[in-house]
Parts: structure tokens; sequence; C-alpha cells
């Protein structure tokens, strides 16, 4: 429940791939007690059970590239829609276009919400190192990183049941990460200026180890600027 007065919180955590979005995400949801979405795993779950939407965004997935704008919002509204997001949302990987950006401005004001943006910044000297490094679980969705967040031992349970089942995503190829990294320096970077401009944008530095991010992203929403 609200309290009176409260209004909806949308948190976009922004920045480019390997940057720790995911990571953060389900950390700050713990944190703030706000659920997450994740558009990437939206559209995996889609795609390994094989949904109409699955199948639409294959090809674009597998290459790396964006998926088409009208399917990317009319998706995240039909999620936002739910009575679990009426507090509020962590948004991972939304928006990456100023299309997708205007969508958001939109649901934001229609809800009389009000929005933060982290921007999680990232050399991108470190991003291919992190993500060739990444594992998932395949039964319980947790990210690993062989080095950084090693994954327990095969005999720790695994919440979903029995025991962990590690994989490597298949996007996770250094053909198809150098190509991510070129989609979101072209097409998704420039939204930095979009979210100054509106004043809506916090900066942290994502070089430093998982736990110290997720304080300086809870510091950054306390003191950060908002809009309404
Ligand atoms: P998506 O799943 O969103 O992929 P991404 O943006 O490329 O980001 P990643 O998931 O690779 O990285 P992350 O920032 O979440 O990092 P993580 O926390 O895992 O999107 C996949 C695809 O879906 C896109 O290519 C596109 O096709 C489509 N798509 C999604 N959204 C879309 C949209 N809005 N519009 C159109 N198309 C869309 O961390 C990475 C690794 O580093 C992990 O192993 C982790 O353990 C480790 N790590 C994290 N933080 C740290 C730290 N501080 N120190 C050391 N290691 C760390």
């Amino acid at each position: 429940m609200m309290e009176a007065g409260e209004k909806a919180r949308y948190i976009v955590l922004f920045g480019p791939p390997g940057a720790g979005k995911g990571t953060q995400a389900k950390n700050v949801s713990k944190a703030l007690d706000l659920p997450s979405v994740s558009t990437g795993e939206v559209f995996r779950w889609n795609l390994n059970n094989k949904t109409e939407l699955g199948r639409s965004v294959e090809e674009f997935l597998s290459k790396g590239e964006l998926v088409p704008d009208d399917l990317t919002i009319r998706m995240v509204r039909d999620t936002l829609d739910k009575p679990c997001y009426a507090k509020g949302v962590i948004l991972d990987g939304f928006p990456r276009t100023l299309e997708q950006a205007a969508a958001l401005a939109a649901i934001v004001s229609e809800n009389d919400g009000r929005l933060q943006v982290i921007f999680i910044k990232v050399d991108e000297n470190v991003l291919v190192e992190r993500i060739m490094g990444r594992v998932v679980c395949r039964k319980c969705g947790k990210v690993y990183h062989r080095k950084y967040n090693p994954p327990p031992s095969p005999q720790a349970p695994c919440k979903a049941g029995g025991m962990h089942d590690l994989e490597q995503r298949k996007d996770d190829e250094e053909e198809i990460i150098t190509n991510r990294i070129r989609v979101y320096n072209n097409q998704t970077a420039p939204l930095i200026d979009y979210f100054e401009r509106g004043a809506y944008l916090t900066v942290v530095d994502g070089c430093l180890t998982i736990e110290e991010v997720s304080g300086a992203i809870l510091d950054g929403l306390l003191e950060g600027t908002e809009a309404a």
C-alpha cells in the first residue's frame, strides 16, 4: 500500500553492457523493497520459452542489436500496468533510445510518479572482461563472475532446487559483445545528455566493488536530483 501523498518511484539503472545494471538492480530492489524489471531478462525468458515475443526478438538479441522501439515500449507498458508495480519499479536496461525515454516520461507522468536515473559509469576496457567472466544459473537466474563474484561450490544448493546449473549467456561472445558496446555508444549513450538536461541524473563510479557501488547508488538516490 502507498502512503497518502507518496509518489510511485521510477528508478532507472543506466549504463553500458557489463556495467553492473542487473547485479545492482537486485541489490537495490532488496534494499528499497521495490520490484525490478530487466528488459533483457524479459526478452531472454520469452526467447527460451519460444513465445511469439521471443520469436520476434531473436534476430536482434543474437546480433546484439536493439529490439525495435515499438515492441520494447509495448512490452514495458504491459509489464508496468501490473498492480505489483503500482509503487514503482527499478528499470534495468530501459530506456535505451530517445523514443523509449519519451515513453517512460509519459508513463511516469500518467502515474504521477517521480523519476531518478543512476548512471553506472565504467571504463570501456573493463566491460569486456566483466562480460566474458559472467556466468548465470540456468535454474534460478542468479548472476556471478568467475573472478569478481565467484559462483558457489557445486554442492551449494540453488534456491530453485537441486544444485546450480551455470551457463554463459548466448550473447556473451566476443563479437556480439563488441557490437553491443558499439550499439550502446551510438544509440544509448546520447541519453546521458537528455537525462542531464532533465536534471534526473546521478553518476556513480561502477568500477568500485559490487557492495560499494550498491552503497553509492543508495546514497545517490537519497541525495540525487529527482523530477516530478
Ligand atoms: P541486457 O540483458 O540488458 O544486456 P546489456 O545491457 O548488454 O547488459 P548486461 O546484462 O550485459 O550487463 P549488466 O550491466 O546488467 O551487468 P551485470 O550486472 O550482469 O540486454 C540484452 C539484449 O536485449 C540487448 O542486446 C538487446 O538486444 C535487448 N534489449 C534489452 N533491453 C532493450 C531495450 N530497452 N531496447 C531494445 N533492446 C533491448 O554484470 C556483468 C558481470 O560483471 C557479472 O558477471 C557481474 O557479476 C560482474 N560485476 C557486476 N558489478 C561488478 C563490480 N562492481 N565489480 C566487479 N564485477 C562486477
